[in-house]
């Protein structure tokens, strides 16, 4: 792989060699682990784990009795297995909550804080117990179902946001991974390969998903704009898709002005990536996803310069882009039967002397002028390019993803990813996608009198509408560039980055989007 540009710093995340999580098909007895994981519903009685409480000498019936351990969300109770014919070490109940309220977002959250817990116990294995014929609150009742979500949730487990740590890691190495299938009513071969194919499958998408954690959270002074091309173009490649990377020749000769506009501040040179999915059996006519993500590798705000507190967080300002990188790889590697066309530009937004400044105009690759009122509102100007392009190469279907604005944080809070777009059913189908896939988001509207406040008098409209729906006038500048397709916008400000632990998610990066424009690409069979 290609060293870092610039700076001294040569640290380089290595390429991991990840063991895939077996499935056992055996009774929790019969599991050589050192911690089996078994999920507990608030308020469940003892029920088929009669043996089990024996195993432990009672301590899991003493811990309910007592309300030790009362099944609520996350809480844990760890307890020896004391008898001698049982082969797991130790038993971790976590508390699943309510069950009606179950379904496969809380089985995916209550692995990832499982396999956290086995980590900081120095767990060398775990089995997870996937309890047959759980209920599902969404009436999604399929197995494997769950069992995808659970490898998911697993193997989110393994990202470490301490790469630059030269101690003892806090978190203790990944523990062995294993889903144990048990009670599951339909245990015929055909289920259990479904299964396996299920947990192949979600241990790729969360693999993507911290890929793409690890470049968010990469700093800007190693994630430069080549070296964010370098890294996400081998990644992708690396699992099949065919990837350009233009520079910034290149890029001037598409006309892309927007972009060029905003990397003019930095003595780092853009990068705009392109990656595409091609399958043969993809027949001419056919949809074609366009995914396209922000790639800014540090926000300074440019001339309109951001205040000091906080701005290291704008190191992150290229977690879309990471997403549809990474998306784009387990596009690849999981098959997806259509076309799909990925388009990253990336840049930095500083201040330089060769700046943009309020009251410049640009011209769009699409030929559209923009007038300049707040540098800092580039994430829009560089994507405004990108959705052009994507339509170029013949995108039919579009998904942009990018920390676009603080206003959705101040709309939606840090929890749930805004999402826009026209039109509604392909908002709607993107968002249930979304939310399966664990990421959650809730319609903003799109109503086209906020253009109004992108008025120009000199250019055909600003890049900023001021702070009254500042989400809506980004999204509605954003729909200028892309040609009436269908089109969804996730602007993903607030739920980029964990500012505070929780027990599924630690600080840091949490990989959105990932997982929900993967599974995005297998859905075109019920596209219009
Ligand atoms: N990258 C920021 C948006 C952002 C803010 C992401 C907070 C994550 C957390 C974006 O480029 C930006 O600066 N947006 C401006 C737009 C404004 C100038 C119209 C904003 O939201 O303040
Ligand atoms: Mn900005
Ligand atoms: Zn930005």
């Amino acid at each position: 792989m290609v060293r870092p540009p610039s700076g001294d710093n040569d640290v380089m995340p290595a390429e991991t060699t990840v063991a895939s999580i077996a499935c056992l098909f055996a009774p929790p007895s019969a599991v050589d682990v050192d911690l089996l994981v078994v999920p507990w519903f608030t308020g469940e009685a003892m029920g088929s784990f009669h043996d089990l409480d024996e195993a432990t000498g009672h301590e899991i019936g003493r811990a309910l009795a007592s309300g030790e351990f009362r099944g609520r969300p996350f809480d844990v109770f760890l307890t020896p297995v004391i008898d001698r014919r049982w082969k797991p070490r130790r038993v971790l109940l976590v508390g699943a909550g309510g069950e009606p309220e179950f379904d496969i977002d809380m089985a995916r959250k209550l692995a990832t804080s499982a396999a956290l817990g086995a980590r900081q116990r120095r767990a060398a294995s775990l089995g997870f117990v996937l309890r047959g014929g759980l209920p599902d609150a969404s009436g999604d009742t399929d197995v494997t179902a769950f069992a995808q979500s659970l490898a998911e949730g697993l193997t989110l487990a393994e990202f470490d946001g301490g790469s630059y740590k030269t101690g003892e890691s806090v978190l203790g190495a990944p523990a062995r991974l294993a889903i144990v299938v048990y009670g599951v009513k339909d245990g015929t071969p055909d289920t259990s390969i479904r299964i396996e194919t299920a947990v192949s499958r979600g241990r790729l998408l969360g693999e993507c998903s911290n890929l793409a954690r690890q470049l968010a959270n990469e700093p800007g002074n190693t994630l430069t704009p080549r070296e964010f091309a370098a890294r996400a173009a081998a990644l992708a490649s690396g699992g099949g898709v065919s990837v350009d990377v233009f520079d910034e020749r290149q890029i001037a000769e598409l006309g892309m002005g927007l972009l060029l506009g905003v990397a003019r501040g930095s003595a780092e040179p853009p990068r705009l990536m392109v990656f595409r999915h091609e399958p043969p059996s993809a027949p001419p006519g056919a949809p074609v996803l366009g995914l396209v993500g922000k790639g800014i590798t540090f926000d300074t705000g440019g001339i309109s310069i951001k205040p000091a507190d906080g701005m290291d967080r704008m190191k992150d300002d290229m977690a879309g882009g990471a997403a549809v990188a990474c998306a784009m790889r387990a596009i690849s590697l999981l098959g997806a039967p259509i076309r799909v066309i990925g388009v990253v530009p990336a840049t930095e937004n500083m201040p330089g002397g060769r700046a943009i400044k309020p009251g410049d105009i640009l011209r769009s690759a699409e030929g559209k002028t923009v007038e300049i009122i707040n540098t800092d509102a580039e994430g829009r100007l560089i994507l405004g390019d990108g959705l052009w392009y994507a339509r170029k190469l013949g995108a039919t279907h579009l998904v942009d993803v990018a920390t676009l604005t603080g206003a959705i944080v101040v709309a939606l809070g840090k929890l749930t990813t805004g999402i826009f777009g026209t039109p509604p059913w392909w908002v709607d189908h993107v968002r249930r996608i979304g939310e399966r896939a664990g990421d959650r988001m809730w319609p903003m509207p799109v109503y086209a009198d906020y253009f109004d406040q992108l008025k120009s008098e000199i250019a055909d409209f600003t890049n900023t509408g001021g702070r009254p729906g500042g989400s809506i006038t980004a999204a509605l500048f954003l729909k200028e560039f892309t040609g009436g397709l269908p089109w969804a916008h996730l602007d993903i400000a607030g739920t980029a980055w964990s500012e505070e632990a929780r027990p599924y998610l630690p600080k840091g990066p949490s990989g959105v989007a990932v997982r929900t424009l993967a599974e995005l690409a297998f859905t075109a069979a019920s596209w219009k």
